[in-house]
């Protein structure tokens, strides 16, 4: 019998697990918290998917497109999008409960950059809770086994083969595949939507077992972080249904960036936020939900009603403050369209693979979708098992960077620095000197040292493609290079990532 570990829990992962034990496979689930404790249990917005009459995939294609600034896969996108409906069929069967109309038709909700309603949600704004749990449980009555509190030390090769993973405290579980299903990195940055554990452990491990990785300077920031408190994320279905975006002075400011004002693109949108708060001494703008009403706010997004008066404020009567934050990975570990890594064996899949979907900048709400799609592709691939077909590639070391005298490493210290140099706004200067830190420091010593080293090794990679790539495009956002790379001189209204340094 084919032997499988997939190390994470959320969507990607647990797809993946339940469609190779479906095909056969003896599947073992790794994760270093609790099953539920994932990245897409934190997931507001939503699933987008083709399941209206009305739409078309050739739409859906046609947004994650543009969206992605022209660097995605067309392949990759159309494999998504075209079959996200089966996949939400799945979802459903599993026992996804989303939201439906009083027909009985699902609820659609309109989201940034979509051309129409295309979003599927579940209590609201508590989609990635929803699926989470059936999934979880699905996982559960199947019989898999599963290794919660675990975390991936390193992956065991051998012969260029990955055969298996090291546990921290050295137990090793061997397996014929083994599926990176670990989410993205988050905690790279002082200000991320993302929960503690989004470290890049599979991307570390991927890495250090000789993957290639690529798009890693692809960072989507979320343009709406609720700037009251920690960081909450403050869905982009709110703009969806008619709230504004408005500075100090109460200006509707999107429409200087794009036609479509608050519903752009995302990294139009965050870059637009960052530009209006660099206008106003780094004071954070502010989102007007006022006009959708009390009820309208409390019963389409009861998660994030409840973060907002926990913060003491009441968005129905004002609008809130907002900041952009790091939210997402578009860059990852490269793998062909069944989630086959550069490493025979090996297998990658949601936020933690690149496969080009994404471009340089992710449409809202095709992460899930991204997840149960390329996650039942990588479960059916490995039971399949067969032959390798990606052309082995590893990536290169990280471009070196001038020696200096850095500072004690710090996790809080690292996501200063990224959030300082490799933030939403970038140049030469900041880059060369993240660079230079990151070469100079270590995490050995460190307290959560696998954690750390994880974050430390796929920040220098981030650092490295964001110097490799000299243009401006999508959510790579350089404050001295335009789209064809030619030097720019800031103008007094440029987005700066010193205002966001809050
Ligand atoms: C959101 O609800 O705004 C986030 C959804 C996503 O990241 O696509």
């Amino acid at each position: 019998m084919t032997t499988v570990v997939v190390v994470g829990s959320g969507i990607a992962g647990l797809t993946a697990a339940l469609h190779a034990a479906e095909n056969g496979c003896q599947v073992t689930v790794v994760t270093k918290g609790s099953l539920s404790d994932t990245n897409t249990r934190w997931a507001q917005g939503g699933v987008a998917a083709v399941t209206d009459p009305g739409d078309s995939v050739a739409s859906h294609a046609a947004d994650t497109l543009t969206a992605g600034a022209g660097l995605n896969d067309p392949t990759a996108v159309d494999v998504l999008v075209g079959e996200g409906p089966e996949r939400i069929a799945e979802l459903v069967a599993r026992g996804v409960d989303f939201d439906r109309t009083l027909g009985g038709d699902f609820a659609r909700g309109l989201e940034a950059a979509h051309a129409v309603p295309r979003v599927l949600h579940a209590g609201g704004d508590a989609t990635g809770a929803g699926i989470q749990t059936a999934l979880g449980a699905a996982v559960r009555s199947a019989g898999l086994t599963v290794r919660e509190n675990a975390l991936l030390c390193d992956l065991v090769r051998d012969g260029g083969r990955v055969v298996g993973v090291e546990l921290d405290g050295g137990e090793r579980i061997e397996a014929d595949a083994v599926i990176l299903a670990t989410g993205g990195a988050g905690q790279l940055y002082a200000h991320t939507t993302n929960p503690l554990g989004a470290t890049g452990d599979g991307i570390a491990a991927a890495l250090r077992a000789g993957a290639e990785v690529a798009d890693l300077e692809f960072v989507q920031f979320h343009p709406t972080a609720l700037a009251a408190g920690a960081p909450f994320l403050v869905s982009e279905a709110v703009r969806g249904e008619g709230a504004t975006l408005i500075d100090d002075a109460g200006r509707r400011f999107c429409f200087d960036a794009h036609p479509d004002g608050e519903l752009a693109p995302r990294d139009v949108v965050a870059r637009a936020n960052a530009r209006a708060m660099a206008a106003q001494n780094g004071r954070p703008v502010r989102l007007d939900a006022t006009a959708l009403g009390a009820e309208l706010l409390a019963q389409r997004f009861p998660t994030i009603d409840a973060a907002v008066r926990e913060r003491g404020l009441d968005w129905a009567l004002e609008p809130i403050p907002v900041t952009p934050a790091a939210h997402y990975l578009m860059g990852g570990v490269v793998t062909d369209l069944d989630g086959r890594t550069t490493v025979p064996g090996l297998y990658a899949v949601g936020e933690t693979a690149r496969t080009g979907v994404h471009g340089a900048n992710r449409l809202a709400s095709n992460s899930l979708l991204e997840g149960a799609v390329f996650g039942a592709r990588a479960g059916d691939a490995a039971a399949r098992g067969g032959d390798w077909p990606v052309a082995a590639a590893s990536t290169a070391a990280p471009r070196a960077a001038a020696a200096i005298d850095a500072p004690p490493f710090s996790r809080a210290a690292l996501q200063r620095l990224m959030w300082a140099d490799a933030g939403l706004v970038r140049d030469a200067t900041g880059l060369d000197r993240a660079a230079a830190m990151l070469a100079a420091w270590s995490a050995d010593t460190s307290p959560r040292s696998i954690e750390d080293a994880n974050l430390l090794l796929v920040a220098r990679h981030v650092v490295s493609a964001a110097r490799a790539r000299t243009v401006s495009v999508g959510a790579h956002y350089r404050s001295d290079a335009d789209a064809e790379g030619a030097p720019v001189v800031p103008a007094s209204t440029a987005p700066t990532q010193e205002v966001l340094a809050c």
